[in-house]
This record gives C-alpha cells, sequence and structure tokens, in this order.
C-alpha cells in the first residue's frame, strides 16, 4: 500500500481526450480535468492524427488546471502515471512522454497503465464496496471484455467480442441511421421515442444449450447486428419509409446489443455464483444496460456503475488503478513504449 499522504498525478491520452488527474490517497479526487475534442464530429469518428497533434497543445494547460484545482504544485506529486496503451499511438505518446519527461525532471516514480485496467477501478474511486471478488463488464469504444475479478490485480478473461467493441457498434449504427458522433448517447436518447418490438433483431450469440465449456458461452459479437441493421435501412430507404422508422431502430438495435451484453454477464454471475458486477467504460454510460442489469441479478445482488464522467475515459481512473500497482512495488523504466495492442495485465 502507498501512503495516505501519496499523491499521484495521471495523464490519459489514449483516444481523443486529454485528462488529467490528481489523487490523494486512495480515493480523495483532489484535481481532475477532462479535455474533449469536439472537431471529430463532422468526420463521424475520431481522426487520430488530429487528435494526437491538439492534444501536444493542451496538454500543459490541462495539467496546470488541474494542479490549480486540487491546490498543489508539480513539485508536491510523489508520484506519476500513465496510460501505455491500449489506444491510438500518437496520442499515447502525447502522455507518456509528457509524464517521462516530468517524472524525470523531479526524480519522482512513474508507472504505466492498461486503459482496460483503469475502467475496472473507476467505481473503487466512488464505492468503496466495488472491491473484489466481483463480475466485471468492460465495454468501451475499443473493446468489450467480461472478467471475473478474483483479487486487483488477478482477472480471469471470461470472454470478449468477436468482431466490433460495444461502443462502436453504438457508433457505427448511429451513423447509419444519420445520428452524431459518439453515437452512444445519440442512440439511447433516441431510442426513449422508439419501440424496439417494431423493428426487432436477434440477440447475438446467445443460442438455447450453450454450456459453459463452449467458446461462444461467453463471447460476444456486434457485427452480425450492424448489418442486419443496415440490411433494414436500405429496405426502409427503398419504400421510402426510413424517417418513420429510425426512433424504432435504435431502440430494437439497443435492446439487442445490451441484451447480448446482460445475458453474458448473467452466466457469468450464474457459474462464478457472484452476484457483484462491476460495470466499466463509456457504454457504462447507457442506462437501459445499468437498468437491464439491475433488473436480472438476484435480489441479493449487486451492481456498480460508474457516474457518467468516471464511465468514459477519465484519468481518475489511471491514478486509482497506479494506486494499487505502485503500492505494490511495481515502477515503469524510462524505456517504456507506448502500445497500441498492450495485453491486459494479471490474466490468470
Ligand atoms: O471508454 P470510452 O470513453 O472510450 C474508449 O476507451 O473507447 O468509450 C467510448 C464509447 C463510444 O463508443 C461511445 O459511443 C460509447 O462509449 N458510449 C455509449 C454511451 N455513452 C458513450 N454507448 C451507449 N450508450 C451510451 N449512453
Ligand atoms: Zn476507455
Amino acid at each position: 500500500m502507498l501512503g495516505a499522504d501519496s499523491l499521484i498525478l495521471a495523464v490519459e491520452t489514449s483516444c481523443d481526450d486529454t485528462s488529467v488527474a490528481l489523487l490523494g490517497g486512495e480515493r480523495e479526487l483532489l484535481g481532475h480535468v477532462i479535455a474533449t475534442q469536439d472537431m471529430h464530429v463532422g468526420f463521424g469518428g475520431v481522426v487520430p492524427e488530429v487528435a494526437s497533434r491538439a492534444q501536444l497543445q493542451v496538454i500543459d494547460t490541462v495539467v496546470e488546471r488541474a494542479l490549480a484545482q486540487a491546490a498543489v504544485r508539480l513539485g508536491d506529486v510523489t508520484a506519476f502515471a500513465v496510460t501505455a496503451g491500449p489506444g491510438l499511438i500518437g496520442s499515447l505518446l502525447v502522455g507518456l512522454n509528457w509524464v517521462k519527461a516530468a517524472a524525470y525532471a523531479l526524480s519522482r516514480p512513474f508507472l504505466g497503465i492498461h486503459h482496460m485496467e483503469g475502467h475496472l477501478f473507476a467505481t473503487a474511486l466512488e464505492d468503496d464496496a466495488a472491491q473484489p471478488p466481483f463480475v466485471a463488464l468492460l465495454v468501451s469504444g475499443g473493446h468489450t471484455l467480461l472478467l471475473f475479478a478474483e483479487a486487483w490485480g488477478r482477472y480471469r478473461l471470461l470472454g470478449q467480442t468477436r468482431d466490433d467493441a460495444a461502443g462502436e457498434a453504438f457508433d457505427k449504427v448511429a451513423r447509419l441511421l444519420g445520428l452524431g458522433y459518439p453515437g452512444g448517447p445519440a442512440i439511447e436518447r433516441l431510442a426513449r421515442e422508439g419501440e424496439p418490438d417494431r423493428q426487432p433483431f436477434s440477440v447475438p450469440m446467445v443460442k438455447a444449450g450453450q454450456q459453459p465449456h463452449d467458446d461462444d458461452y461467453y463471447d460476444m459479437s456486434f457485427s452480425g447486428l450492424k448489418t442486419a441493421v443496415l440490411m433494414r435501412v436500405r429496405e426502409l430507404k427503398a419504400q421510402e419509409g426510413l424517417d418513420d422508422e429510425i426512433a424504432h431502430l435504435a431502440a430494437g438495435f439497443q435492446r439487442a446489443a445490451v441484451d447480448q451484453l446482460v445475458e453474458k454477464t448473467l452466466r457469468a454471475v450464474k457459474e462464478t455464483g457472484c452476484a457483484r458486477v462491476v460495470l466499466g467504460g463509456g457504454v457504462a454510460r447507457n442506462q437501459t444496460l445499468a437498468e437491464t442489469v439491475r433488473r436480472r441479478l438476484p435480489p441479493a445482488g449487486q451492481v456498480f456503475v460508474p457516474s457518467p464522467r468516471l464511465a468514459t475515459d477519465n484519468a481518475a481512473m489511471v491514478a486509482r488503478a497506479a494506486y494499487f500497482r505502485l503500492g505494490c512495488g511495481e515502477r515503469s523504466g524510462l524505456d517504456l513504449n507506448a502500445r497500441a495492442d498492450l495485453p491486459m495485465p494479471g490474466i490468470v
């Protein structure tokens, strides 16, 4: 364990956002700034080269704002942390190089953190009870992981997506329906006005008779669902009936996507005997997802959902994961490189 007087400065630049957090001790979030970029909206997705250039321009200011919020100076920081992967390589390098330079200049330790392990720690910042063991569903724009966390740093990987990530599916379907980027919030908003039974889609990867040792028992898939929406959109366009059905399509897609995630999560609850579920990643902002998990868990079950700000990418979760790993004595060297495909640590 690190002392209660530790002060970690964490930087997260794995995708388009630039975030800096100052964490005092285990969970005192003293400063937290998330600078989002809106220049990608017109492109319908993040343009990596544009994202990393913009991050380079704002990172010093974002650090200054976080330090001011926390009312501390850079020299007060006892350790640094940074997302080292996975993510967009140019963006990761902006954060990593900033942290390496600061750690070197101030002679402080620093640690590279896996982005998805950060998402796993987000709820622990808000709720003391969000401690392992628990089943974790991590659903972001780049990853979809179903884990059983036996302890911090010891994770059993139960299932993952075989193709698109859950958030990516929301983004792609939003584009098909002519909605904005990011697609998740747009689909969720529109789905409230729609009737899923009017445009139903079958739930992928869920068949009767699947057994825990089958490959597809926990694995997920979203690309077939996306193609099904595309075909339906084409048919409706040909009949000039698309406009009236957009909200129903959003509702139908969301129900199939959510039902798949929830079904797989409940299978993990059943097989592990652990009815405590942690949600993480941008898709965890989806209220239908959180409500459906809550409704389908046994009465004694618990679901931990991060607040919206800590569900999507943020540096606070990276600081909290670093608090754990720095406390175990882990340190990175100045030769640490960013990796777009960094494997999740602690998989047993
Ligand atoms: O974790 P995150 O901020 O970034 C990555 O690590 O990828 O997740 C971003 C993803 C996007 O794909 C976005 O569409 C999705 O989270 N998302 C949502 C919602 N809010 C954000 N998906 C479904 N419903 C939402 N309300
Ligand atoms: Zn993320």
